[in-house]
């Protein structure tokens, strides 16, 4: 018999997506703008995106149907604020509906405020460094107050600022691209600003409404040092990590985000070896990262506040591969819970196969969209994890390695499996 570990009371279990990666035509976002701009590299536009803005019932109904009792999903500030002042009734409306619905089906919402994207407007005027960009933030996070008014526990403010401050950071420093490996130097200013925000946002929504668990995610690169590296790991670590965990303080949980490592030798991060196994964003194949992340976070923070696990997961076309990343995965969460580490809840990256950032190619879903039709087909993966939620216990399995012959096919439950690409 697998051994397994209780969820414990209240757990959060579900998946997560953001607006721009999943509704499509968010026209009046900066990096709609990007998309269209030869002079931006972008792969592929989002376009379409999996028009979630249009099919958020059916991504919901399934969601619930296999099981998963928590949805993060996102609000675009470029459409309920689209120019500067103008606030959009209908897409506020919009969004409330979509709360409505998750409660609906049993799913607790998460909303998410921001996730990387801006409206075109406010990029214009200068972007997060611009004079009175955190007042512009905190005067549209007001503005959301009827959307997260009732039902809704969780709010995160800004999603992976850090993230922000080092695609900042890049650009300022000419937009090389990134380095081989670890992460570009982050942009003060931005960082500033970006926590400011936070804090506004933070403000704000404790004003309207008191009874709401209100926190912010960060990008967790998982930095092990090599033998001798111990002290350049940790002032490398600073900027990109430590000031945006450390900027949580006070809130009322901190959300965590990992999908690999990054080494780091004395003199700066070395690649993953050749040999190794890569997902499909070329990043090493680790599932033990959610584990180092959430202990780094309580290290830093101690026991005052909750950890939210917000985003985790791997792009692959075998899903086979993302059962045993999401087992080995969710063995470190349940060692951590057993260590007494106070982890409220879990959330997978992602619901669907989504806008990855500039190309569709890297599929983190565990459910597939058909680009055509957008029609959407449980993988076994998502039946399985979801199917965990019924048993309300996790796993403490351990991943295995790629090429290990037949392994037991996830049971697929009531919901017919797809082939697997
Ligand atoms: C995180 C982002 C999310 C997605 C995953 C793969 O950095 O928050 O939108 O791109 O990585």
């Amino acid at each position: 018999m697998t051994q397994t570990t209780r969820f414990p009371d209240g757990f959060l279990w579900g998946a997560s997506t953001a607006g721009h990666q999943i509704e499509g035509n968010n026209v009046n976002s900066d990096w709609w703008r990007k998309e269209h701009d030869p002079a931006a590299g972008i792969q592929e536009p989002s376009l379409d995106a999996c028009d979630s803005y249009h099919r958020w019932e059916q991504d919901m109904d399934l969601l619930a149907e296999l099981g998963f009792t928590d949805y993060r999903f996102g609000v675009e500030w470029s459409r309920v604020e689209p120019v500067r002042g103008h606030f959009s009734r209908a897409e506020i409306a919009h969004y409330r509906r979509m709360v409505d619905g998750a409660l609906a089906r049993g799913l607790r919402p998460m909303v998410t405020l921001h996730h990387f994207t801006v409206p075109q407007w406010f990029e214009d005027l200068g972007g997060w460094t611009a004079d009175g960009a955190v007042d512009l933030f905190a005067r549209y996070v007001d503005r959301c107050a009827p959307i997260i008014a009732d039902g809704v526990r969780h709010v995160c403010t800004i999603n992976e600022p850090n993230m922000i401050a080092v695609m900042a950071g890049a650009a300022k420093a000419g937009d090389q691209g990134f380095p081989p490996a670890g992460l570009p130097t982050p942009d003060e200013e931005t960082t500033r600003a970006v926590i400011a925000a936070h804090h506004a946002a933070v403000k704000t929504v404790r004003a309207n409404h008191p009874d709401i668990q209100v926190g912010w995610t960060i990008a967790n690169q998982v930095y092990q040092a090599l033998p001798g590296a111990e002290r350049t790991t940790a002032e490398y670590r600073r900027p990109r990590e430590d000031v945006f965990i450390e900027a949580a303080r006070g809130d009322d949980w901190i959300g965590v985000q990992s999908y690999t490592r990054t080494k780091i030798a004395p003199n700066g991060p070395v690649p993953a070896p050749a040999d190794a196994e890569r997902t499909l964003t070329q990043w090493e194949y680790y599932p033990a990262a959610v584990g180092h992340a959430l202990r780094h976070t309580a290290d830093l923070l101690g026991d005052d506040i909750p950890l939210i696990v917000t985003e985790n997961g791997i792009a692959t076309a075998d899903d086979s591969r993302r059962v045993d990343y999401y087992t080995g995965a969710l063995g470190e969460v349940a060692a951590a819970l057993e260590d007494g580490l106070n982890i409220q809840g879990y959330l997978a990256w992602s619901a669907l196969d989504n806008y990855e950032w500039g190309s569709f190619a890297p599929t983190f879903g565990l459910i597939a969209v058909d680009p055509e039709t957008f029609e959407r087909t449980a993988k076994p993966s998502a039946v399985w994890l979801g199917g965990l939620g019924r048993e309300r216990a996790l796993p403490r399995g351990v991943s295995r390695p790629p090429d290990r012959g037949s392994r037991p096919v996830p049971d697929p439950g009531r919901l017919p499996p797809p082939p697997l690409p």
